[in-house]
């Protein structure tokens, strides 16, 4: 018999992605900014400390394709991308959004680097 594992309430999708040194293209992941290495591990530990890790999970994504504004991350559901993210960036997106229910519209990406969805029923051959 399946034991039930609650599904999560959310997913937080982190960009993880890092340019090999030397490339001018920008990444969400830096060799020379520490704090941009640290982000994913201190968004799984906060979610841990606070107990709500089991209904939070974070996911180690690759390129979001919103390099410029690196680090990003993707709240779903949603659809809320975090821009500029910092570890206190994040500590607050937790509790106001993710505990609280609130989006912490500062964060969010500008409405012209982000927009509407594209329906894939639009684009579908
Ligand atoms: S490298 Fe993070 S969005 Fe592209």
């Amino acid at each position: 018999m399946l034991t039930a594992i609650p599904q999560p309430a959310f997913y937080i999708f982190k960009c993880q992605q890092s340019a090999p040194p030397g490339m001018p293209k920008p990444s969400c992941v830096k060799a020379d900014n520490p704090e941009s290495q640290q982000l994913f591990q201190h968004l799984a530990q906060t979610l841990m400390q606070k107990g709500i890790i089991a209904t939070v999970s974070p996911i180690q994504t690759g390129c979001l394709n919103r390099c410029q504004q690196g680090p990003v991350m993707l709240v779903e559901p949603g659809h809320i991308m975090y821009v500029g993210l910092t570890k206190d960036k994040i500590d607050r997106i937790i509790d106001e959004h993710i505990i609280g229910g609130e989006v912490v519209s500062e964060y969010v990406i500008d409405d012209e680097a982000w927009g509407e969805a594209t329906p894939p029923a639009s684009m579908a051959r």
